[in-house]
This record gives structure tokens, sequence and C-alpha cells, in this order.
């Protein structure tokens, strides 16, 4: 059969659709290039906010459609999502075939030809060993070494749908690190949703940081996201230490105001996570950072908001991602009787937007005159005589330069910056 994956949500995801991708070609299946050509569909869906899933139905419903005239077309839904609602979401949309949960992959093989409409065991918890994605992308490669989730921070979906924390092993995560490389991903992202908290048979984070740094043919290394509860001194020496490991790292704040940490559960007050910054700060003096931050969570008054606003503008995040809060069936937050009112909510969110705008686009300027370098992914999209890629604090940067540089790393003057991209020139010493 001829499956095609659409992916929402977060990296997990999409390193979970290339893991889907892999699991169904090797038992046979073939992973079509678009939609049309498609025997069956299949969903990646995320739950962290209302709109994740709002979307995922509108798109369900939208190509439905196609089985009018495509009459043995299987629609399945499979990620977060599935996980969340199971047998619910065919009963919200007759037209779902099949729901696999986050932790049943194996099984989808047996699924997509069947007709049954459930996974069987939707308490399962797997880590999914020896097995290394046949990846999409070309120069990025995304690396989970561990799946799950124990933190239960008041508003999060995520510990529902993705269950315990485990960690991968090592020998694991080094082999499909070094079958990436020898494919030729120069950059390598780890993904977990607490990578700091990395355990397998006493190995650490920071010391599979150091054995990462060791394999040759790689050049980058970065990993999403680390806790500030659990970002070791031990860690942040071993990030300045291994020359792969670049100086950028996502932290997520969340707020400013250690009381609505508390009833987010987040395990930190705010002035730990200003030291944690500084701590950064000392060892790489030009890391670059980047957060996540939720307005209007329930019972944030207008001065807690003010110090979520305040601390930002003080730290001066290279970037952050913005949200506001949405309730989650299931989750303790959703529970809390002082909800803030959505109206208040997008106004909060609006204010750290407009203010966080000014913050990156002074971060991005204050690069003007600097020399990065920059792994070359792409033509730009403005112009076929212009390059794109990423420098090592994970930041796009378009320079004028020849389709050939593609795929590698180049040395670029920055000439000019807006809020989101550097400008440059290739400089040649
Ligand atoms: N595990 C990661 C962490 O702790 O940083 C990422 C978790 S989640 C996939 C990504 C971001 O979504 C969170 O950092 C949080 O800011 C946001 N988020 C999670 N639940 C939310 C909710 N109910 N409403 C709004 N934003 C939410
Ligand atoms: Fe969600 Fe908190 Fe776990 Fe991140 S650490 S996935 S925000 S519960
Ligand atoms: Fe990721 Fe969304 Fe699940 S953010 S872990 S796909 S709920």
């Amino acid at each position: 059969m001829k499956f095609y994956i659409e992916t929402y949500g977060c990296q997990m995801n999409i390193s979970d659709s290339e893991l889907v991708a892999t699991i169904l070609s090797t038992a046979g299946h073939i992973q079509a290039d678009n939609i049309e050509d498609a025997d069956v569909i299949i969903f990646n869906t995320c739950s962290v906010r209302q709109h994740a899933e709002d979307r995922v139905m509108g798109r369900i419903a939208n190509e439905k459609s196609r089985k009018r005239t495509k009459t043995n077309l299987k629609i399945g839904v499979i990620g977060c999502m599935a996980q969340r609602l199971q047998d619910e979401l065919i009963d919200l949309q007759k037209e779902i075939d099949f729901v696999v949960g986050v932790d049943q992959y194996s099984e989808l093989p047996f699924i997509i030809e069947s007709d049954e409409h459930l996974a069987v065991d939707f308490n399962k918890e797997e880590i999914y060993n020896e097995i290394y994605p046949t990846r999409r992308g070309k120069f990025n490669a995304f690396v989970t070494i561990m799946r799950g989730c124990n933190n239960f921070c008041s508003y999060c979906i995520v510990p529902y749908t993705r269950g315990r924390e485990r960690s991968r092993p090592l020998s694991d995560v080094l082999e499909e690190v070094r079958i990436a490389g020898d494919n030729g991903y120069k950059d390598i992202t780890l993904l977990g949703q607490n990578v700091n908290s990395y355990d397998y048979d006493g190995v650490k984070f920071p010391d599979l940081l150091r054995e990462l740094n060791k394999i040759d043919n790689i050049k980058r290394l970065r990993f999403v996201t680390s806790h500030p509860k659990d970002l070791s001194d031990d860690l942040v020496i071993a990030m300045s230490e291994c020359d792969k490991v670049c100086k950028n790292i996502h932290f997520a704040m969340q707020s400013g105001n250690t009381e609505v940490l508390k009833r987010m559960n987040r395990g930190y007050t705010a002035e730990h996570f200003y030291g944690r910054i500084l701590k950064l700060r000392e060892y790489m003096p030009d890391i670059s950072i980047t957060t996540d931050v939720i307005a209007g969570f329930p019972g944030e008054s207008e001065e807690q908001f003010m110090d979520t606003y305040n601390l930002m503008k003080k730290i001066e995040f290279d970037y952050a991602f913005m949200y506001k809060y949405s309730p989650r069936r299931g989750t303790k937050a959703a529970e809390f009787t002082d909800q803030v009112d959505e109206a208040v909510r997008l106004s909060r969110l609006q204010r750290l937007i407009d203010m966080q705008r000014e913050v990156t686009l002074h971060k991005y300027q204050a690069m003007i005159g600097k020399i990065v370098e920059v792994y070359v992914e792409n033509v730009s999209k403005k112009s076929d005589d212009e390059l794109s890629g990423k420098t090592d604090q994970y930041k796009i940067c378009v320079f004028p330069g020849d389709k050939e540089l593609i795929g590698q790393f180049v040395k670029v003057k920055i000439t000019d910056a807006t809020a989101g991209t550097l400008i440059g020139v290739q400089y040649n010493e």
C-alpha cells in the first residue's frame, strides 16, 4: 500500500513520523510523495493546545471527501491526539479508519491492512530500540534519546499522551548518530521532553554529550528541551567543553513569577531560572538562548504577568515561543477555578510578542559585523542567487552564493539583520 503522513506538533512528532515511515517501509509499504497517490493517509497529531487539535480535525474533514472517488482509501490518526482521545475520535469523525497511539507504531503494518479500528494496548510504553529511521530531510537529523515525561506541569497534556519517562540505551543513541553522520547528516538534534534527566544505567546527559562529541563524521550537536530545574552545572560545563555542541539552548521559562511557577508545578523559582541563565552566560558568553512562555495561566494577576514581561526583557532571549494558556481536559490547571478571561490572555500574549520582537531584532542586529559559520541547506525562498542555511546558534542566514555550496559549511560575514534572519556575504580569510 502507498501511505502518506501529514505531521503536526513538535520535533518529537517529526521524528516519530520518520520512525513510522521506516516501520511501514520495512513491512513492504511505500511512502507516497503526495496525498493524491495515497491508499492510506496518516495524520500524526498534536494535543498540546486546543488549536492544534482543531486544525487537524479540520484537515481530516477536508480529506474525507476523497473517499467518494477512492472507496478503499483509509484515513488513520496517530500521535498525541490519538493517544488522548482513542475511540472517542472515531465517534467525532466517522471517516477515521484507525487510531494508533504513540507507543504502538510497531502494530501499524498490521492495522493498515486489517479492519481493526484501534491499536490493542494504549497503555504500552515503547522505546523503539534498534530502529534507525530513514530520514526525509537532507541535513538535520532528529534523534530521540528518551520518550515520555514525568514532570506533570499542571497545564500540560504531554505526560498523559506520552506516558512515563524512559531513556534509550546509550549504544542505540550512539549507533543512530553514527549512521546519521555516515549518511551525510552533519547537524544532529537530540530529542526528549526533558533531556536533562536522561539516565541510562547511570549514564547521564552530560556523559552522553561527551560520548557523542567524539563521533568524527558529525559537526553539530544540539538538544531540546532542557528543564530549568534539572540543568546541572556539569551540563553547562559539558556544553562549554564539547566543540560540536552548539552554543545555543532552548530553555523554557513559562513564567517569571515564582507563585505562578509553583502553581504550574515547574519545580523552580524565577530566581533559580535567572541564576541558570547567568551560569550559562558565564561559561558561554555568546550563547543564544530561546524560550517558551505562557500568558494568562489561571490565576495570573496583572502584576504576576508583568514579572514575566520584565524578566523576559531583562534576560533578552534571542527568540521566544509565546502561547496563550489553553485549558486541556484532564490536567490540573484546567480544574483551577480562576481561569483568566480569553480577551486578557490574548492581550497579554500580544504585549509579550510586541516586546520580544524588538528584543529579537536587537539581538539579531548585534550580530552585524560578526563572522558566522553557516550550514547551507537551500536556495533562498526569495531569490535563486541566494542561499539559506543555519548558523551554529540555529539562526537562519541568507547570503549570495552558488548552489554548489548546498550541504557545505561556509563562513559568512553578517551585514544586516531582521527579527528572524541574518543577511550576509561569503567571507574568505
Ligand atoms: N517538554 C518541553 C518543556 O518542558 O519545555 C516542551 C513541552 S510542550 C510540547 C511545548 C510548549 O508548549 C511548553 O513549553 C509550553 O510553553 C507550551 N504549552 C504546553 N501546554 C500548554 C497549554 N496548555 N497552553 C499553552 N501552552 C502550553
Ligand atoms: Fe509538559 Fe512540563 Fe513535561 Fe514539558 S516538562 S512536556 S511542559 S509536563
Ligand atoms: Fe509534541 Fe504536541 Fe505531543 S507538542 S509531544 S506532538 S502534544
